[in-house]
């Protein structure tokens, strides 16, 4: 692999990123009118327009002339087909592969992937028919109508974005619990009639400690309730997505509750997987279904499409000009849509856990900046909150919005939402030169502009539309991975925390810290007992 930080075109770059004489985004627009309409691609119904980035044609062309030297054609074709890209587990990356329909590889190991991804949708589909035409029963006889999916990270955050973003009115109840606080818990499980639940465990690992934890104490609270024996509860009311079915038999559930999947679905990007279960059982399984089309869509256009005419290079390229040649070291993501409102913690974890990272795929330190610090929130609360720093800080922070032109409610806010979005992106850009012609106005009411940001308008909130976003985010957090030179599919840097909060767990039930294992952590131990003792004494 080319150690591309030190190619021509990098050290370019990186000059032009330093010089202060380069055209603000209001000057590109003067030279070249037509600027939205060559820095905008569209693809069934979503619309990306880079075109308020400071980022002229020789810029342009030296991003591109990246995606050739990290080989990103090669590489794209290289995850598709199902190579172990993933080097540091030895595993293939082929979440796509959950959303293909194509045959793309008669009799060959590809399609022994499709017939087992079929054979897992058929379950999905038919567990999905018998729960929402009310003949799935629980342990008493009653109908089960509400649904508790107990899981987290990818586990959870997929799932609950897209229930989230299109449930109605009239769709069942399904609830999402993640943290080992008993609080999150209890406040689902308040309320809920236990005869009349059905809990997944979802957990590629069937190991992690938040969700074991919950996933156990929803067992005792349904045994209690409805005086029922452990065995008889998980059989009617516990269900599995896993990759580790044996894991999950060791728990009870019976095999045919237990919907698999495979290693080479990343945690991040199960959502296509048995994962998906919670919104195929509260959309339906044809929603699923058109989830994985818009998807699928967006993957063949980045297969196939060149890389100056990519959705996910385009927008690839955008992050890299910002994050190492810019200094921009944050990304907002800013959906106006409340019902996109976890959409950037959706994205925390997609991007940071997958190129959060400082070691190439050669186990070299690297001496750039990789995955942006991502956050943001819903439009227009955010107006009210951080908007200010966004427009006046001198940290500046490129902004990713996300409009959606006929929202599913359809009603008069949806103009409300529009009108405020582009307003939002018109004083970044442009600020407020304009208004205040006469040059008399305050300095501290200045806006200056010149703030970066891209643009996505989804003509509707579907589950095609937001299929092709989540591909779309997906396939650009692949391609800077390859600019950068790091695996995007491990996550090494969490494990460390884990199992430290095992050994701490076990030091918090001790008497007294030894004196031997003095660390610097010791006098927070002894502050928690200390606490803790003050408030048994009460
Ligand atoms: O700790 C990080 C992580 O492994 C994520 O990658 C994953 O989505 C989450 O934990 C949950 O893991 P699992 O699905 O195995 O419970």
């Amino acid at each position: 692999m080319p150690r591309l930080h030190t190619s021509d075109s990098w050290k370019k770059l990186e000059q032009l990123g330093e010089d202060t004489k380069l055209s603000t985004i209001e000057e590109l627009f003067r030279e070249d009118p037509s600027r939205s309409t060559q820095h905008s691609l569209e693809l069934n119904g979503l619309y990306l327009d880079c075109s308020r980035n400071q980022i002229d044609k020789r810029i342009k062309s030296l991003l591109l002339s990246l995606c050739d030297q990290a080989h990103v054609s090669d590489q794209i074709n290289a995850m598709f087909s199902g190579k172990k890209i993933n080097i540091s587990e030895n595993r293939a990356v082929l979440h796509t592969a959950l959303r293909s329909s194509e045959k793309t590889d008669p009799d060959g190991p590809l399609d022994d992937i499709r017939k087992s991804v079929h054979a897992n949708l058929e379950q999905m589909q038919h567990l999905t028919d018998t729960f929402r035409s009310g003949k799935l029963f629980g342990a008493t006889g009653e109908q089960i109508d509400t649904v508790i999916n107990i899981g987290i990270g990818g586990s959870d955050l997929g799932p609950k974005l897209i229930y989230n973003a299109l449930k109605k009115s009239e769709d069942p109840r399904i609830l999402f619990v993640s943290n080992i606080d008993e609080s999150d818990l209890d406040s689902k499980l308040n309320g809920t009639n236990p005869a009349r639940t059905l809990f997944i465990v979802a957990s590629k690992t069937f190991t992690t400690a938040e969700t074991m934890t919950n996933a156990s104490t929803a067992l005792t609270w349904l045994c209690k309730n409805l005086n029922i024996d452990e065995q008889n509860a998980i059989t009617h009311h516990f269900i599995a997505t896993t990759a580790n079915p044996r894991a999950a038999k060791k728990f009870g559930i019976q095999p045919k509750n237990i919907f698999e999947f495979w290693d080479w679905v990343g945690g991040r990007y199960s959502l296509w997987s048995a994962v998906g279960l919670p919104i195929s059982l509260g959309l339906g399984f044809q929603q699923f279904k058109a989830l994985l089309k818009g998807a699928e869509d967006m993957d063949l256009h980045f297969k196939s499409a060149p890389n100056d005419k990519n959705l996910p290079i385009l927008l690839a390229l955008t992050g890299i000009w910002h994050i190492n040649f810019k200094g921009y070291s944050a990304q907002a993501i800013l959906p106006y849509a409340e019902r996109l409102a976890i959409f950037p913690e959706y994205l925390q974890q997609l991007e940071m856990e997958s190129n959060g990272k400082m070691t190439d795929r050669s186990e070299k330190n690297i001496k750039y900046n990789t995955s942006p610090i991502i956050w943001g929130s819903r439009g227009t609360n955010f107006q009210h909150s951080f908007a200010q720093h966004l427009l006046q800080s001198p940290t500046i922070t490129p902004c990713d919005f996300i409009g959606v032109i006929t929202t599913i409610e359809g009603d008069e806010s949806e103009k409300s939402l529009l009108a405020n979005c582009l307003a939002q992106i018109e004083a970044l850009a442009f600020g407020s030169q304009k208004q205040e012609s006469s040059g008399q106005a305050k300095q501290s009411r200045i806006i200056e502009g010149n703030r970066p940001s891209n643009v996505i308008l989804l003509d509707e909130l579907n589950a095609s539309s937001i299929g092709s976003l989540l591909a779309l985010y997906e396939h650009k957090v692949f391609v800077q991975g390859l600019i950068w030179n790091i695996n995007s599919f491990d996550q090494w840097g969490v494990e460390l925390g884990k199992s430290l909060a095992k050994v701490i767990e076990k030091q918090l039930d001790e008497e007294n810290v030894e004196s031997e294992s003095i660390t610097p952590n010791s006098n927070l131990l002894e502050r928690i007992k200390l606490s803790k003792y003050r408030a048994s004494q009460k």
